[in-house]
């Protein structure tokens, strides 16, 4: 069989046992990955060999996030649609930059976007774009912010560089995602150069902390607290930005996808007035790694700060992706939204976005039952749990995730070591939860003496 019949024959039979498999890989597994210790050979291998050397020994040592008891970080599935799409993806290898390199990219990609536009229900006329996931997208929109904020002093950013620019203010709460403030390093903002606003018990900002706003102001807010799952306010502290003139970006690299779902789009309400969001299709939409979605209200304001012209690239009717976001060539990851969107449906994707939540509910009354403490509301997919003390807590998660049954992330919340679970695979089902409550019900008497 040549390489790419073997890939995907090794691909299918992956997929198809990945319930059969440890959901964290054990030492044995562990073992196989000596393999890729072996030095540069001097000249060539045969590709069947090399990819069947990839499943050997690569495969055993993956972590089942493609499965249905994956709980730790927020990693979503892969929905089979989407993953097949990627592989086409990878058949057609377009550089995905401009409709002259794929004409093909350019419409489905387009098709993409405006079905997330209609999923999010935000404005049909805001600029959309695929970057690697909501890193990449929170500082692609923050350089769009940088960019307006100081347009409306008469100072072009991207042209004229940081030194010697008038001041503006970015505002971003003690629960902000470190992938955002590492965009603000990035950026040349700086880290540090931040006004920050405390929160709440569930991590929401505090509206009454929140300072005086101008028109050189950058608020950032998130959907989606990663631990709790909680939203900041944003309907209030939207309506204060309008007033001020001040951009707001939302940072939603799961909880955005709470707008597409009727019983919990309240949550995320008020979140339209937004001058830029973000979020994942890799994460709560279960599309494969790597898939971000950066979304700007005023394409201008996105286009001015990621737009390059050369004379080799034909300037057309449509603005093209290479001008919505960093890079220049890349992978057609938008095909895979438009795959997952597309065998999903409206129904689909609220479905499977609130049977998240309700497992979620599960998980949370059976931990109460076996008489954990529940230390967040429950309003989303996140559960962040303890029992007795830290110490007993990461010795049972220790012992649930030595089991391989499934698997649960540690966190510290509030100034309590927890367990963090998070629900968001479309695979996950009723019977999963049930094993995993069984997992820390057995883990919870293997440990009892000791501690
Ligand atoms: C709120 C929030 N923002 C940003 C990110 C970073 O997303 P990505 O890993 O897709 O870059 C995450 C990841 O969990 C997140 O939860």
């Amino acid at each position: 069989m040549d390489a790419l019949g073997l890939a995907a024959t090794l691909s299918q039979s992956y997929v198809r046992g990945i319930s059969k498999r440890r959901v964290f890989p054990g030492d044995m597994e562990l073992v196989s990955l000596e393999a890729f210790r072996e030095p540069w050979p001097d000249g060539p291998s045969p590709a069947a060999e090399t990819i069947r050397l990839l499943d050997a020994a690569g495969s055993p040592a993956t972590v089942a996030t493609t499965g249905s008891r994956y709980f730790g970080f927020v990693t979503g599935g892969a929905l089979p649609a989407a993953l097949a799409a990627d592989w086409m993806v990878s058949a057609w290898d377009q550089p995905a930059a401009m409709p002259i390199l794929s004409p093909a990219v350019a419409a489905i990609e387009s098709a993409a976007a405006r079905w997330v536009l209609e999923a999010l229900n935000l404005p049909a006329s805001a600029a959309v774009s695929f970057p690697t996931g909501a890193s990449y997208g929170n500082l692609i929109a923050l350089a769009a912010a940088r960019r307006a904020v100081l347009l409306r002093q008469n100072y072009d950013v991207d042209e004229l560089g940081l030194r010697g620019a008038p001041p503006f203010r970015v505002i971003i709460s003690d629960e902000a995602h470190s992938t955002l403030i590492k965009g603000l390093g990035v950026l040349g903002i700086g880290r540090q150069a931040v006004e920050i606003v405390p929160t709440d018990d569930q991590g929401r900002m505090r509206l009454e902390a929140l300072p005086p706003l101008d028109n050189s102001t950058i608020v950032c807010v998130q959907a989606g607290n990663v631990n709790s799952g909680s939203f900041d306010p944003i309907a209030d502290i939207a309506a204060k930005t309008k007033a001020a003139g001040a951009w707001l970006h939302v940072d939603g690299a799961f909880g955005l996808w709470a707008r597409a779902a009727p019983h919990l789009a309240h949550l995320a309400a008020g979140i339209e007035l937004a001058d830029s969001w973000v979020t994942d299709g890799h994460k709560w939409l279960n599309t494969p790694y790597d898939c971000g979605i950066v979304i700007c209200r005023d394409p201008q304001a996105l286009h001015g700060a990621m737009s390059i012209t050369a004379a080799y690239m034909p300037e057309g009717e449509i603005v093209p992706a290479k001008d919505r976001l960093v890079e220049f060539s890349r992978r057609a990851r938008g095909v895979t939204v438009w795959a997952a969107m597309r065998v999903l449906g409206r129904q689909g994707l609220s479905d499977l976005i609130e049977t998240c939540c309700k497992h979620a509910q599960t998980l949370r009354a059976g931990l109460l039952r076996m008489g954990w403490t529940i230390h967040n509301d429950v309003i989303l997919n996140q559960v962040v749990a303890s029992y007795e003390s830290g110490e007993r807590t990461e010795l049972i998660r220790t012992a649930v995730n030595a089991e391989g049954i499934c698997w649960f992330g540690p966190t510290r919340w509030r100034g309590q070591d927890a367990i963090r679970m998070s629900v968001s695979s479309w695979a996950t089902a009723e019977g999963d939860i049930e094993a995993a409550l069984d997992a820390i019900s057995a883990a919870m008497i293997s440990t009892a003496q000791s501690t």
